[in-house]
C-alpha cells in the first residue's frame, strides 16, 4: 500500500502527513516478524502521529471555516479510538494477530477516510492557502 497522487488533498504538508501514515502501516508485518516489542513501538508511534495528524488537520479545516468540522472531528475520533482499543489488546501472544487487524484496517480507513472525507475539504483548504 503506497500513497499516490490521485490521493493529494491540495496541501502539502498534509499530503507529507498521508505519506507517513502510510509508511508506518507498512512497517507493521516486518514488525511482526521481529517480535511483540518491534509491533508496540509502531503502533506507539501511530497513535502519535495519527493524533498529530488529526489535531493539525482540524486546526486547517477550522481556520478555514471548513463547515462540516463536528462531522469529521467525530470520524477522526473513531479511527482513534480503535487504533486505542487495539493497542491495549496487545499481548505477546497475539501481537501476530493485531498487527494483522490494524494493517487491514488503518490501510482501508487511510484510503477511505482520505477519498471520501478528506477530499471534502479540499475546496475550502485551497482557499485558505
Ligand atoms: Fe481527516
Ligand atoms: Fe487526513
Amino acid at each position: 500500500m503506497t500513497w499516490s497522487d490521485d490521493l493529494s488533498v491540495g496541501v502539502d504538508s498534509l499530503d507529507q502527513h498521508h505519506r507517513h501514515l502510510f509508511a508506518l502501516v507498512e512497517e507493521l508485518p516486518r514488525a511482526s516478524d521481529i517480535g511483540v516489542e518491534a509491533v508496540t513501538g509502531v503502533l506507539a508511534q501511530l497513535t502519535d502521529y495519527v493524533a498529530y495528524h488529526f489535531a493539525e488537520e482540524e486546526g486547517m479545516m477550522e481556520r478555514s471555516g471548513f463547515p462540516f468540522l463536528d462531522l469529521h472531528r467525530h470520524s477522526h475520533q473513531t479511527i482513534a479510538l480503535r487504533v486505542a482499543e487495539m493497542a491495549a489488546n496487545l499481548r505477546p501472544d497475539n501481537f501476530g494477530v493485531v498487527a494483522e487487524e490494524l494493517r487491514t484496517f488503518l490501510s482501508g480507513w487511510l484510503i477511505h477516510h482520505i477519498e471520501i472525507e478528506d477530499f471534502e475539504y479540499r475546496p475550502y483548504l485551497a482557499v485558505a492557502k
